[in-house]
């Protein structure tokens, strides 16, 4: 991609961002900032793009389409997870045009260059003598698998954090075994707004009243000091207390960590990960709280382990409970579209209509990210109109403020080293 040469207003407003309060508009609705959020943030950070089992068995794929950018997402031969740019390595064309799907080799549709699941140029008809094909493999991106979700980097230097933040994270993933688990559910939704009205209405619970289904299964405080707690919350604070101190006994007898981790905004790969209680039955987000999957992901002695919620900057979002897990991705179309992929994934073994009815597992969150995208989808409007003027961010939305303030350290980073 070539460089998006940032207007010297574009870096003036990175530069003088006030904190407390959200962005300026041209943020969310400039063509200039779309193009450096993609170049200095989405081809420059870790991103989760796929969960392991959408590429369970060797030759599975999907494709991510980034800006510009595509990626295949292969698992090889030797059940490695790969990732390479969809370039061919001929003319360039673009290889695999489908979103998902199974190859046994990757084949380029223009002149049939045919390159295997490892990246390696297998054959290519009619060349001159002399010619190398080990010269010519597919050119690789970075990938992790972090407990069966599957990160990329597009930098040629990824932020070298992501190895230590892996190690700090896994314990509390790994139980949930899931890259071993199968898909049930996946949904996209377009928002209509930029990306970081979808990550900052993410990253808040302030308008959690709009969210009545997740509300009978979820404590709405989510960013709450106590001291703020409104009265209408006090209820919903109390049982909160109660419950997580039960899951608390239940996660020290079964060795599962627990405790916040919150290092959204002072390291590269900004993250977020706690293990708490739910409310209801405590034990899924589903209408009443009861485990939507009868075959737990793993062998849990109880369904009641409420949810493990996981955040990385700038893209992802997951729950983690004992009966499935949901996880979350948001990239970027255009300034005011969004993609929203929502992936439901539940015990490989779990049978559909046996151990768990489709509707039950994807009812609350199908509400709330059709409520969210709502609410996206106002605030994009709203800072499009010319008598948007940015506003103060309530202490309940500090994780908004963190997501903006690592934004913006990353957008000042990438503008100081292209000086
Ligand atoms: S561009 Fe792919 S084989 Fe020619
Ligand atoms: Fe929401």
């Amino acid at each position: 991609m070539n460089a998006v040469t940032p207007v010297a207003e574009t870096a003036d407003l990175v530069a003088r961002r006030p904190a407390g309060q959200s962005l300026e508009a041209p943020f969310y609705t400039g063509e200039e900032f779309f193009g450096l959020d993609i170049e200095a943030i989405f081809a420059g950070h870790w991103l989760f793009v796929a969960a392991e089992a959408e590429v369970s068995e060797p030759g599975d794929y999907v494709t991510v389409t980034l800006g510009p950018y595509s990626v295949i997402v292969v698992r090889d031969d030797e059940e490695d997870v790969r990732a390479f740019h969809n370039v061919c390595r001929h003319r360039g064309a673009r290889i695999l045009n489908e979103e998902r799907g199974s190859v046994g080799n990757i084949v380029c549709g223009y002149h049939h260059w045919t390159y295997g699941v490892d990246g390696r140029l297998l054959h290519a008809e009619s060349q001159a003598p002399g010619f190398d094909p080990k010269c010519f493999g597919l050119r690789s991106v970075h990938v992790r698998t972090v407990a069966g979700l599957v990160y990329i980097c597009l930098a040629d230097e990824p932020p070298a954090d992501f190895d230590e933040i892996i190690t700090r994270v896994e314990p509390y993933l790994a139980p949930h075994n899931l890259a071993k688990a199968k898909v049930a559910a996946q949904t996209d939704l377009i928002e209509n707004g930029n990306w970081k009205l979808t990550m900052e209405n993410n990253r808040e619970c302030y308008h959690c009243v709009g969210h009545p289904e997740l509300q009978a299964c979820y404590f709405p405080i989510y960013g709450y000091q106590e001291q703020d707690i409104p009265p209408a919350l006090r209820p919903a604070y109390e049982r909160y207390l109660r419950a997580d101190a039960d899951a608390r006994e239940t996660y020290e007898s079964l060795g599962l960590p627990y405790t916040a981790i919150e290092e959204l905004d002072t390291r590269p790969t900004g993250f977020r990960i706690q293990r708490e209680a739910l409310d209801g039955a405590g034990e899924s987000y589903t209408p009443d709280g009861t485990a939507a999957c009868k075959r737990l992901l793993a062998e849990f002695p109880t369904a009641r382990l409420g949810r493990l919620s996981f955040h990385t900057q700038p893209n992802a979002w997951f729950h983690l409970m004992a009966d499935h897990a949901i996880t979350f991705s948001a990239i970027p179309l255009a300034p005011g579209r969004t993609l929203v992929r929502t992936t439901w994934l539940v015990h490989a073994d779990a049978v559909e209509g046996v151990d768990y009815d489709l509707e039950t597992l994807t009812k609350v969150w199908k509400a709330t990210n059709d409520q969210d995208a709502v609410f996206v989808a106002r605030a994009h409007q709203g800072v499009s109109s010319p008598a948007y003027l940015p506003g103060p961010y309530s202490p309940t939305e500090q994780q908004v403020e963190a997501f903006v303030n690592w934004y913006i350290t990353r957008l000042k980073t990438h503008l100081e080293r292209q000086r």
